[in-house]
C-alpha cells in the first residue's frame, strides 16, 4: 500500500519522497523504479528509499502503512497487538526524527491504531488522523453508482465510524447530483448495498486470497495527502480524536473533517437522525472496547 500510495504521489509532482521500509533494498528499489518512470510519464518527483529513520527528517507528512495486512476469515481486530508494536515502534521513531509532522495512520485496527499514534508521539490531535472513511465511502459511492447505472462522479456518499463491521453509512446524506438515494432505491437494496460496504475489505480478501486491498486504499490516502499539500480545506470522512463531539469522547472514530495544511483542522458535526445517532453510538462503543486494550499495552 506504502509504495502504491508512493507511485500515484510521485506523479502529481508536488512534493519530494521518502520511502522507509526495514530491509533496505526494497526500499531502494521500489523508489528508484518509480523515478524511473518518470521520463515516461513526465514527473520529476524525486523519491529516496530508505530503512534509515534519519531520512525522514523535515517531513511535512508521515503515512503509516507498516503493519500485518488481514488474512481471509479474519477481522480488523484480530491484529491488533501484533500491529500496535509495529507501529509504536514506528511512531517513536516519527516523534523522534519529524516532531513537527501531521501523522497519517492506516494499519488496522484502523481506529486504534491511530489513537496509539497519538499517545506514543504525543502531538495535538490536528496532526494524528486515520483514513478509512474516505475509502469506506469510495465503496459505498461505487455501489450505488453500479445500482443506479450512473457515473461514480454523480454520487456523494458518506460513512462514518469506527472502520469495522459496526461502520455508519448515511443513505439521507448519501446522493446522486444532490438527491437522497433513499428516494432512488428501495430499502432493502441500501441495506445490502450497506452490508457490501462493511464488507468491502473482506470482499477483496476472499477475491484475491492472499492480498488485501490496495489501489482504492491508497487512492483514499492520495486525497488526504494532497487536501493537506494544498492546503484544500477538502471535506473528507476521517479517523480524528473525538472530545465531546457528537457525543464520543477519548477515541478516534471516522467523522466528517476540514483537512488543510495543518491537518484535520477541523470537525463538521452534521445533524443525524436517532437511528443514525444510535448507530454511531453503537459503533463507538466498540472502538472503546479495543481501544482500552490498547491503554493496557502501554
Ligand atoms: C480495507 C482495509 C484497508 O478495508 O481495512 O480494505
Amino acid at each position: 500500500m506504502g509504495s502504491t500510495t508512493a507511485e500515484l504521489l510521485a506523479r502529481k509532482d508536488i512534493c519530494d519522497i521518502v520511502i522507509w521500509n526495514r530491509t533496505e533494498g526494497t526500499a531502494k528499489g521500489i523508489a528508484l523504479d518509480i523515478m524511473e518512470s518518470g521520463p515516461i510519464d513526465g514527473f520529476d518527483t524525486k523519491v529516496i528509499g530508505t530503512s534509515n529513520y534519519a531520512d525522514i527528517k523535515g517531513s511535512d507528512i508521515v503515512v503509516v502503512t507498516a503493519g500485518m495486512p488481514r488474512k481471509e476469515g479474519m477481522s480488523r481486530d484480530d491484529l491488533l497487538k501484533t500491529n500496535a508494536q509495529i507501529v509504536g515502534g514506528i511512531c517513536g521513531q516519527v516523534k523522534a526524527n519529524a516532531p513537527e509532522s501531521k501523522l497519517i495512520v492506516l494499519t488496522n485496527p484502523l481506529d486504534e491504531m491511530v489513537y496509539l499514534a497519538k499517545k506514543v508521539t504525543g502531538f495535538p490531535r490536528e496532526r494524528v488522523v486515520g483514513m478509512a472513511g474516505i475509502l469506506d465511502s469510495a465503496r459505498f459511492r461505487t455501489f450505488i453508482a453500479q445500482e443506479l447505472g450512473v457515473s461514480v462522479e454523480s454520487v456523494s456518499a458518506i460513512v462514518l465510524g469506527g472502520h469495522g463491521d459496526f461502520m455508519v453509512p448515511l443513505p439521507a446524506n448519501s446522493t446522486v447530483n444532490g438527491t437522497p438515494i433513499t428516494e432512488l432505491m428501495p430499502k432493502e437494496k441500501i441495506d445490502q448495498l450497506i452490508q457490501r460496504t462493511r464488507d468491502g475489505g473482506a470482499e477483496i480478501i476472499r477475491l484475491e486470497k492472499e492480498s488485501s486491498a490496495f489501489y482504492a486504499p491508497a487512492s483514499s490516502l492520495l486525497q488526504m495527502i494532497t487536501a493537506m499539500l494544498e492546503d484544500k480545506k477538502e471535506v473528507l470522512p476521517c479517523a480524528t480524536f473525538l472530545d465531546g463531539e457528537y457525543g464520543i469522547s477519548g477515541i478516534f472514530m471516522g467523522v466528517p473533517v476540514v483537512i488543510g495544511s495543518n491537518g484535520a483542522e477541523r470537525i463538521i458535526q452534521l445533524k443525524l437522525s436517532e437511528g443514525e445517532n444510535a448507530a454511531l453510538k453503537a459503533s463507538a462503543e466498540r472502538v472503546k472496547a479495543l481501544t482500552k486494550q490498547v491503554d493496557l499495552m502501554l
